[in-house]
């Protein structure tokens, strides 16, 4: 598209809806050129019915329903169920998607021996990637690119199930703790807080604050769109790799600082203040400084120009965790000065650098007893459902192998000279 002397190129995808509102003819006799470059097709400009994000108006809603509706009025695994196929499940599909997955959070006790081999030092995203795709290993059949549509879903339960099992492990083995089997009469929240936390010497009693916040934050980390692990796992899958192997390169991604360590840089800052003082008027000062190298973490996010439509939920959610469990934590209240700061302040608000969903989900996790090293296998265990939906969307509809547009900018042309 050429305007005002400038060209640009349109990431317009043929015959979809994007190209219907351009009218492409009618552009080009109004602008100049237009160029439909399908190269974008598996990269920039992937087609996707799961989630609508709107950056500037803050909106983000799964399958058509507002994220705030369904982190008030669902389960995360309600949620998992509409992600995946589409639509809110009834009563019956909700009790035996829930039924499924309690069946199979059992991991093969081999798994264990691969598990036992890691070092207690290992980072827990290590372990869980490459357990889960060991899970190719144990389900050979998973690798086929002609699966029916049952031998689809039972890749589907089975990942969801044992991800929680494994998530919690990673954790023991941090910790050098007694690991716990699953419980089949808890529900999907509450079994993964009792596999994290409970010991054999003691009796574990489970906080239903707990476990409806943890639902909260699962749900609204379910998807978001195109991002850096999601897009891995539709290009990883688009080569007909099993699903988990593909979810397991998501896992990868995510363990990347700059996607998924978000909401440890923001519990390093505090602890960082902490250390210096407490002081957090110095650092509102410092991260208006032009000249000091200091960055707020937590604050802004680069699709939202707006409020994080996620972050008003999960705020409303540490306020209540935090109150109902009356912790008295020195760095959350260094969180709370530094939230009241950016929303007064006209610096932050003009700005629009308001509290993001990574400033309050690192606080939660910390108020319910979550260490850093785990908070991006939490962002894993609530993304899961979201990626397993992109993967079967971009299988479903037979989508080309990607192959993401390179522009070349080497060397044109050298001729090869003897040493
Ligand atoms: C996410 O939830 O995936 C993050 O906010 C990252 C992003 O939007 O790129």
């Amino acid at each position: 598209l050429t305007l005002d002397g400038k060209t640009y190129s349109l990431p317009v995808i043929e015959g979809s809806e994007h190209e219907k509102a351009f009218d492409i003819g009618k552009l080009r006799d109004q602008t100049g050129y237009v160029t439909l470059d399908s190269g974008y097709k598996n990269t920039g400009a992937t087609k996707s019915a799961i989630t609508f994000l709107d950056g500037e108006e803050g909106i983000l809603r799964y399958r058509g329903y507002p994220i705030e509706q369904l982190a008030e009025k669902s389960t995360f695994i309600e949620v998992a169920y509409l992600l995946i196929y589409g639509k809110l499940p009834n009563q019956a599909e909700l009790d035996n998607f829930s039924l499924q997955i309690t069946k199979h959070t059992l991991v093969h006790e081999d798994v264990r021996k691969i598990f036992d081999g890691f070092p207690s030092a290992a980072h827990p995203m290590a372990i869980l990637s490459s357990l889960i795709c060991s899970l190719t290993a144990f389900y050979p059949e998973s690798v086929s690119p002609d699966l029916s549509k049952e031998e689809i879903d039972l890749n589907v339960i089975r990942l969801m199930a044992k991800i929680s099992t494994i998530a919690a492990w990673t954790y023991k083995n941090n910790m050098g703790h007694p690991l716990n089997y699953p419980r089949n009469d808890l529900d999907y929240c509450s079994n993964f807080l009792y596999m994290m936390f409970s010991f054999p010497t003691e009796k574990y009693e489970i906080d239903p604050r707990i476990v409806s916040a943890l639902n909260k934050l699962l749900i609204l980390h379910a998807d978001h769109e195109q991002n850096c692990s999601t897009s891995t796992v539709r290009l990883v899958g688009s080569a007909n790799a099993s699903l988990y192997g593909s979810v397991s390169a998501g896992i990868n991604a995510l363990w990347g600082p700059l996607h998924g360590g978000a909401n440890q840089e923001v519990l390093e800052m505090l602890q960082a203040i902490q250390r210096d003082g407490g002081d957090t008027s110095k650092f509102i000062a410092k991260a208006k400084d032009k000249n000091d190298s200091f960055r707020l973490m937590g604050f802004g996010h680069r699709v939202y120009k707006n409020f994080d439509p996620r972050a008003k939920i999960i705020k409303k959610a540490a306020d209540e965790v935090l109150a109902a469990l009356g912790i008295d934590d020195p760095l959350l209240k260094i969180a709370q000065e530094l939230e009241q700061a950016a929303l007064t302040d006209q610096y932050f608000v003009d700005r629009k650098l308001y509290p993001n969903v990574d400033f309050y989900s690192g606080i939660i996790y910390r108020a319910i007893g979550i260490p850093t090293e785990m908070f991006t296998v939490m962002f894993a265990l609530g993304r899961l459902p979201g990626w397993i939906a992109q993967w079967k969307e971009m299988r479903e509809n037979k989508e080309p192998i990607g192959r993401p547009r390179q522009i070349y900018t080497g060397e044109t042309e050298r001729d090869y000279v003897s040493i």
